[in-house]
C-alpha cells in the first residue's frame, strides 16, 4: 500500500523534490494512462496545501474533456482557446493565474477557485495529450516555485505515457 508522507517542513522547492520522488515511485512500471492520471491527481491533491481541485483535461482530438481529478465535479468539455485550460492547450504554455478575476475568460467550475496553474501535456511525438490543472481557494497561491515543481511532476508523468 502507498503511504502518503507527512507534510515537509523545508522549503517549497524541497517539498516539490520530495513529492517528485514519491510520484516516481507511485508511477514506476505502470503505463496505463487513466491509472497513472488518477494516482497523480490524488497524490498532488493530498500532498500540497490550499488546493480545491487538481486534475486532468484530456484532448479527444477536438476539445478538452475532463479526466481523472480530485475535488468537486467539474465542467466536462472545454474548447481549445477557452478558459485557462483551453488557453494552456492552445498556446502550449503554462498558465499561472494569480487571480482568476483578472483572467477575462476564466471558466468558474467551482466558485471557490481564486487562483490556478495549468500545465500543457505534450507527447513525445509532439501531439497534445491534454492539460494538468490545479486550483486554489486562495489568490496568489501559486508562484514560480509551483510552476517549476508542477512542470517537473508533469514531465515525470509524461515519461509514463506511451504514444
Ligand atoms: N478554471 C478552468 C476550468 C476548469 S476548472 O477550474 C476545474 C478554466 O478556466 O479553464
Amino acid at each position: 500500500m502507498f503511504e502518503l508522507k507527512p507534510p515537509h517542513h523545508g522549503s517549497k522547492q524541497e517539498h516539490y523534490d520530495d513529492l517528485l520522488s514519491q510520484m516516481r515511485g507511485l508511477l514506476d512500471g505502470e503505463h496505463d494512462l487513466i491509472a497513472n492520471a488518477a494516482n497523480f491527481s490524488a497524490l498532488v491533491y493530498h500532498s500540497l496545501p490550499e488546493l480545491n481541485w487538481a486534475g486532468f483535461y484530456l484532448y479527444d482530438g477536438s476539445e478538452l474533456v475532463v479526466g481523472p481529478f480530485q475535488g468537486k465535479p467539474a465542467c466536462i468539455r472545454i474548447a481549445l482557446g477557452r478558459g485557462v485550460c483551453g488557453t494552456a492547450a492552445q498556446t502550449r504554455e503554462v498558465q499561472l493565474v494569480r487571480d482568476v478575476a483578472a483572467f477575462e475568460d476564466h471558466i468558474a467550475c467551482d466558485a471557490a477557485s481564486q487562483s490556478e496553474i495549468v500545465v500543457p501535456l505534450i507527447k513525445a511525438d509532439g501531439s497534445l495529450l491534454g492539460v494538468w490543472d490545479v486550483d486554489s481557494p486562495l489568490t496568489e497561491r501559486f508562484d514560480e516555485d509551483d510552476r517549476a515543481g508542477m512542470q517537473a511532476l508533469c514531465a515525470a508523468f509524461m515519461e509514463t505515457v506511451r504514444n
